[in-house]
């Protein structure tokens, strides 16, 4: 299964005239479906739906997606045509959704790779297509590296006989590599060490109990789905020593949003002594935001809330609040553990030292 051991959670099959390849997040755990992603508009809807979720895969999946779109531009093709389409397609896939800021990140990254190539002298289509392939190619490369590094460098925070906390998912179904949580839990179990894992569920979508327990239990790591209501009373029964999450978008004083009820988590963590730890790569990382007060929170469909499968549970007409993410403050986060080394009691001085 290629360098990451649990899931091939996205992949570009072929050359600048391949096609996309995701494992439909939408239909784990009861199917392992991979779906082919041949144009834009389809690479949005997957994103959206959440088809393709978790920040680090959400970027790397957009990256990609430019050069579908010059697969479908009309011949005879001209480079100023290309450099537009390319340009449109990253705007147009910014849309599809508004908090995990690696999906920013990575379409900087390939807009400015197409600025570059529009000026070169000799600059074709073709040329522009095989570029951006490359430049996608390179973030998701990127991506398998961070994760593994994010792993040594935090599994140091999982000791023997430990009962870790996490919630949503933050493992190889959301980046291109082995995630960044799970990526902790993972290096851990290398190094022999004894533990268990809490899954919160993660209502309203269930990342937790479909795709965190999915991977965990394909990985032979011990693991617990919780209700989400349920974690302050583990932490009360002494079965929680440290808690471990991913996160969306991290602010420059270390505030960082991740899921819905993370928040809460950290809260529950500080009550009780508990060190909560964030595993995030420098992608994450938003330094153009002071706080985390200016970070967008994604609202949902409020069905996401109304209905489990096809059973509603609410009546009809309620109302409904689903933001789908929350803002934990840097001062409920013992560190923040990223590919580049562990940030302890994030400020703003420790996160521009590490980071640069
Ligand atoms: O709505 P989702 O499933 O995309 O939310 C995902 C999370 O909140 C993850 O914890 C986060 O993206 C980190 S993934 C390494």
């Amino acid at each position: 299964m290629g360098q990451n051991m649990i899931a091939e959670t996205v992949k570009w099959v072929g050359g600048i005239d391949g096609v996309l390849e995701m494992i439909d997040q939408r239909r784990l755990p009861t199917e392992y479906v991979m779906l082919k992603v041949r144009s834009v508009e389809q690479l949005h809807e997957a994103i959206r739906t959440l088809a393709v979720r978790g920040a680090p895969a959400i970027g790397v999946s957009a990256a990609y997606g430019p050069v579908l779109a010059l697969q479908w531009l009309e011949k005879p093709r001209n480079m100023q045509e290309a450099v537009d389409h390319a340009v449109k397609t990253c705007d147009y896939l910014a849309t599809s959704r508004p908090t995990a800021v690696n999906l920013f990140w990575a379409l900087d990254r390939v807009r400015a790779k197409t600025k570059g190539v529009a000026a070169e002298p000799e600059a074709t289509s073709r040329r522009l297509a095989e570029a951006l392939l490359a430049e996608a190619n390179a973030i998701h490369a990127e991506d398998v590296e961070m994760c593994k590094r994010i792993g040594e460098n935090g599994e140091k925070f999982i000791r023997d006989g430990f009962g870790v906390l996490t919630h949503c998912n933050a493992g190889a179904l959301a980046t291109a590599g082995q995630g960044t949580a799970l990526s902790v839990m993972f290096e851990a179990q290398k190094k022999d060490r004894r533990f268990e894992v809490y899954a919160d569920e993660t209502r309203p979508l269930l990342q937790g109990s479909r795709l965190t327990a999915w991977e965990l239990q394909r990985a032979g790591i011990k693991v617990t789905v919780i209700c989400d209501n349920m974690a302050g009373f583990l932490m009360k029964q002494g079965k929680i020593q440290a808690v471990i999450t991913g996160a969306d978008r991290i602010a420059a004083n270390g505030d960082t949003a991740n899921k819905i009820g993370t928040y809460s988590v950290s809260v529950l963590a500080r009550h009780h002594g508990i060190p909560f730890y964030i595993a995030a790569p420098s992608s994450t990382f938003d330094l153009s935001l002071s706080t985390g007060a200016q970070i967008p929170i994604e609202q949902r469909d409020t069905s996401e809330v109304t209905w489990i499968g096809s059973t509603h549970v609410a009546p009809d007409n309620v109302g409904v609040y689903n933001p789908a993410f929350d803002v934990t403050p840097a001062q409920n986060i013992a560190a923040i553990i990223t590919e580049k080394g562990v940030i302890e009691s994030p400020n703003p001085d420790r996160i521009r030292a590490l980071l640069g």
